[in-house]
């Protein structure tokens, strides 16, 4: 059994969500986890220690100034023995302390004296989890490597209908199952998936081009994180500033056309295509050999259409999961539906580009995501690692469910 021996530190915060914490308790230690319960004194409002003491057959600690034993300071010595800690539930307000690294009582100190990966799996409010200052907090938490259970949408116990309730103890129990068994991190072994990132640059001459304000960082976060996961990705980029990810493969383009010959010869060989790149969807008519020289006459430029590469995987496309972006400005709803029925996509991700503080050049995107069947899933502003995390947890889903026909 993959939890055998492993020490868990389950941190408990003041929720009402608190109540899933027993379920959990309880699934981790009939599969043989040590698991250490740590509340919060808010927590103790709603659940009592004595619960999780029977539930994980062990102490609780929610006294930093309780030490036991005289031989160790106990904050020190759990969070040196954790595999890994997880809290469950997370209020906004554990959220921001662990973002400002606030240390007062048993569980802040012992999280951050710990090592070991920590897990947050937030429950609150709807308006308070869309609270600009908990999205920036846990957009801090991510940078420190933390993992975010997201919560899931439903009628929340306060009352309203929307994001903000703890993810399922079941749920959150396999993940934990899954991250302590060998598969785990490499769900995407033996995949081949290509991403394409950044703009494409159409030349007029030979100083002179028609391009767009795509920078490839959302493309070249999707290659890393499904190239993290244990694919075999190839990247295939327009010029931009980055520094290429680590992946298998790495090709760099300049037009339309050069990307569409790199993506389509290497269709057949893959399992699933991510079109972030911004394909520019015209091209000069003509390009002059020569720098045009200046005239006193106005000057137009004849511009020819692109092939639209997406459109065509679409038409071509067999057992492969396709999923497009869609850049708009307005009517987001109804263009992002309208081209993932067009292209004959699995999915399409599609984000505001008017929006200053998201979308073009930004570390930060707030996107929404569209299925085949009908389903709609918007997304809070994240950064754009973060994204596409979520962006790989539903290709997982799409490539589980066997979809992609
Ligand atoms: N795309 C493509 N080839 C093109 C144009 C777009 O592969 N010549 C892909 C993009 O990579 C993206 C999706 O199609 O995944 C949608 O791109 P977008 O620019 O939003 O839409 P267009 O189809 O170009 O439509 P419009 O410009 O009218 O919004």
């Amino acid at each position: 059994m993959a939890l055998e021996q492993k020490e868990i530190i389950l941190g408990v915060t003041g929720g009402i969500a608190a109540y899933k914490a027993c379920t959990l308790t309880s699934l981790l230690a009939k599969a043989g986890a040590a698991v250490h319960v740590v509340m919060t004194r808010e927590a103790k409002a709603f659940v009592s220690p004595l619960t999780f003491q029977a539930l994980s057959h062990r102490p609780v600690h929610d006294d930093l100034f309780a030490e036991a034993d005289p031989k160790q300071i106990a904050h020190i010595d759990l969070a040196d023995r954790a595999d890994l800690i997880v809290i469950a539930p997370a209020t906004a307000n554990i959220i921001a302390k662990l973002a400002a690294g606030i240390a007062d009582d048993m569980l802040t100190t012992t999280v951050l004296a710990s090592k070991a990966p920590v897990w947050i799996a937030p429950a609150m409010n709807v308006n308070m989890y869309t609270h600009p200052a908990v999205q920036q907090n846990l957009n801090k938490l991510l940078e420190y490597g933390y993992r975010l259970i997201e919560p899931g949408e439903g009628q929340l116990a306060c009352g309203w209908v929307g994001k903000g309730r703890m993810e399922e103890p079941e749920a959150i129990f396999q993940m934990i199952e899954a991250h302590f068994s060998s598969k785990r991190a490499h769900d995407f072994a033996g995949r081949r998936i290509l991403v394409t990132a950044g703009p494409t640059v159409e030349k007029i001459d030979p100083v002179r081009y028609i391009t767009n304000r795509s920078s490839g960082k959302m493309g070249y976060a999707i290659a890393e994180a499904a190239a993290a996961r244990g694919a075999h990705v190839t990247l295939i980029s327009g010029p931009t500033a980055l520094q290429p990810p680590n992946v298998a493969e790495f090709v760099a383009v300049e037009t339309a056309e050069e990307m569409y010959r790199a993506v389509t010869e290497r269709y057949d060989d893959v399992d699933a295509v991510v079109k972030t790149a911004a394909v520019s969807d015209y091209r000069p008519a003509v390009v002059s050999a020569q720098k045009i020289k200046k005239a006193q006459a106005d000057w137009s430029i004849d511009l020819v259409p692109n092939p639209d590469i997406l459109e065509e995987l679409g038409r071509r496309k067999t057992k492969k999961i396709l999923i497009g972006f869609a850049a708009e400005t307005e009517n987001i709803d109804q263009y992002a539906r309208k081209k993932l029925h067009a292209k004959n996509l699995d999915m399409i991700v599609a984000n505001n580009v008017a929006r200053a503080d998201i979308g073009f050049g930004s570390d930060n995107n707030q996107v929404t995501f569209y299925f085949r069947d009908g389903r709609v899933k918007p997304l809070a502003v994240m950064s754009k690692k973060r994204v596409a995390d979520e962006i790989c947890n539903e290709l997982n889903r799409l490539f589980a469910s066997g979809d992609g026909a």
